[in-house]
């Protein structure tokens, strides 16, 4: 490329650098000024063609017409990006021991049932049953009582309720921690999904190679007083395969936990009847950060 033409690129790049000086929001200066330079410099280094230009603006258009409010594709674009990963990794800064965060999805309804200890979350959602159990601390490893813990799963047909044609809650609730931080519920050992791939960001996965589907996964979210708000999954050991091609990057080691998988014979806990079926059980230990 001759010094000209360099010349004439970055002086367009600082053109448009400059023309936020004006504003009097500092931090959308800054946003802004980050944002031109990365985008700029992409458009440079790839020396992006006006037809692969306009083939973006027709992707992001797509994008858009999919949307209402039933279905946010620009979400979904940004969990495959990684952008929602990145997103949480910045804002939930390693302090100490805390459990890690992840993706918090678009499958969260708030106002789930309240459960208690030994119930069952499932309402008639299909899959195996599995015993969930574990306590919520600080970093100290001092427990923390009453600490609300939301939790959210898809069936084994890979839906969540909020995907059902009939509008009933299944394999949602919240509980609340004993005096102990412990909890225990029943739910369903996670079976992978695919995230919904009938639309722009489908076709885009599938132009790079990229399967749709989610790692087997619980969701979780723990509040407590003076606690920064944990968003999180947990994920099984063995994924069926999907832990190291997780659609949205969401998996990390220290969330990869043993549903262990029990004879028939072992009498479940809380009393429950499985139905002579296999069943499995699996411990969470969450650890909260200060807020
Ligand atoms: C989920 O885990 O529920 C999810 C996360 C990101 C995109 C789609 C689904
Ligand atoms: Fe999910």
């Amino acid at each position: 490329m001759s010094q000209e033409q360099r010349l004439r690129e970055q002086a367009l790049t600082d053109r448009v650098l400059a023309s936020f000086g004006a504003s009097e929001n500092e931090r959308l200066r800054d946003v802004m000024r980050a944002l031109v330079e990365h985008l700029h410099g992409f458009i440079r280094e790839v020396r992006l063609t006006e037809q692969e230009w306009s083939t973006a603006i027709e992707f992001l258009t797509a994008v858009g017409h999919i949307t209402d409010d039933r279905r946010q594709e620009f979400i979904l674009l940004s969990d495959v990006l990684g952008a929602s990963m990145q997103v949480v990794t910045v804002n939930n800064e390693a302090v100490s021991s805390e459990t890690e965060a992840t993706v918090f999805g678009p499958f969260f309804v708030d106002g789930s049932p309240e459960i208690t200890y030994g119930d069952d979350i499932s309402a008639g959602a299909s899959g195996q049953p599995c015993w969930v159990q574990g306590k919520v601390t600080d970093t100290d490893g001092n427990p923390l009582a009453h600490a609300r813990i939301d939790v959210w799963q898809a069936d084994d047909d890979g839906f969540y309720d909020v995907q059902y044609d009939d509008g009933r809650t299944a394999a949602r609730a919240h509980i609340f921690t004993d005096t102990q931080g412990r909890y225990g519920f029943w739910a369903l050992t996670p079976t992978p999904y695919p995230i919904p791939h009938d639309g722009p960001v489908g076709r885009f996965l599938e132009a790079v190679g990229r399967s749709p589907m989610r790692a087997p996964h619980l969701h979780f979210m723990v509040a407590a007083p003076g606690m920064r708000t944990l968003v999180t999954h947990i994920f099984v050991r063995d994924g069926a395969g999907h832990l190291d091609a997780d659609s949205v990057f969401g998996v990390r080691d220290s969330l990869i936990k043993d549903f262990v998988v029990q004879d028939p014979a072992t009498p479940p806990p809380a009393g429950r009847d499985v139905g002579g079926r296999e069943w499995a059980r699996v411990e969470f230990d969450i650890s909260l950060a200060p807020n």
